[in-house]
């Protein structure tokens, strides 16, 4: 059975699209069957950062019960993706979600979805509808605020939080440091996403991040979170992993905690 991960966070353009498009080629890059859904369906553009213009069928007409959910899937290079429609004139039920994603569990190994950044039944249906989320940040007041919010509500609503992705950090010292993050959130930061031009220049190709510059500080922290995620082991080269374990990464101790408590019983 597969793993649903809603991808959320109650702010708007942290990143949530940026990390469901380059976390899900980083899974799928370790050959397991990856679906992203775009659950975000007031402001959608999944489509958008994958070179999938204008579908037919979307996910707001499986939500409005006309169409089936294996019409809405795209298949891309090594990736299947249910787009939403950016213009849909019928009302959809987004609570729908949950029950239409089930049979898709048994098919594909992890499946993404999206969500809108407003508290609304769009959101909370993501988050009914995952086994496990992702809160996305950034090392910030204002976004720290919206993630202590989103991880609330999830805890409300009894949906298992997976952990933190903070995103487009920038390093200096006027911003949250992951301590200070983990202490007010009491949730463990999973993933540190540098802030990088080249992930502009991705959507500005349509392309993943992870594909565009495979190699790059950001692209090796997805291929971490994404071998933790599903299980396995990713093991970069070695002279960095000599020096990982001298100083460990506060992310790199609770991708293995992670590891441990759910892959190691
Ligand atoms: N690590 C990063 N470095 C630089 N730019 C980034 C990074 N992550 C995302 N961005 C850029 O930030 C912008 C917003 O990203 P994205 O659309 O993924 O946010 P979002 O949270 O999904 O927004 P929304 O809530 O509107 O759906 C995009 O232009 C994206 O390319
Ligand atoms: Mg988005």
């Amino acid at each position: 059975m597969g793993k649903a991960i809603g991808i959320v966070s109650l702010k708007g353009g942290v990143g949530k699209t940026s990390v469901v498009s380059a976390l899900g080629a980083a899974i799928a890059g370790f050959n397991k069957k990856v679906l992203l859904i775009d659950g975000n369906l007031s402001a959608p553009n999944l489509g958008l950062h994958l070179n999938l213009i204008e579908p037919e069928i979307t996910l707001h007409h499986v939500l409005s019960r006309k169409a089936n959910i294996g019409d809405a899937i795209y298949q891309l290079d090594n990736l299947d993706v249910i787009p939403s429609s950016i213009f849909f004139r019928t009302n959809v039920n987004p609570l729908l979600l949950k029950d239409k994603i089930k049979y898709l569990k048994k098919k594909y190994d992890i499946i993404l979805i999206d969500s809108s950044p407003s508290l609304d039944k769009e959101t909370l249906a993501v988050m009914l509808a995952s086994d496990g989320i992702l809160v996305v940040t950034t090392p910030d007041y204002p976004t720290l605020s919206t993630t202590l919010k989103a991880v609330k509500l999830a805890k409300q609503r009894g949906t298992p939080i997976d952990g933190l992705v903070l995103n487009k950090v920038y390093n200096k010292n006027f911003e949250l440091s992951i301590k200070d993050i983990e202490k007010t959130v009491e949730v463990p930061v999973m993933a540190v996403i540098p802030h990088d031009i080249n992930v502009l220049k991705a959507l500005s190709e349509f392309t993943p991040s992870t594909i565009h510059k495979p190699k790059s500080q950001g692209s090796e922290e997805y291929k971490k979170l994404a071998s933790t995620l599903i299980g396995e082991k990713y093991k970069p080269f070695r002279l960095k992993r000599f020096f990982k374990w001298i100083n460990p990464k506060t992310q790199d101790i609770n991708r293995l905690v992670f590891y441990e408590n759910v892959f190691n019983d």
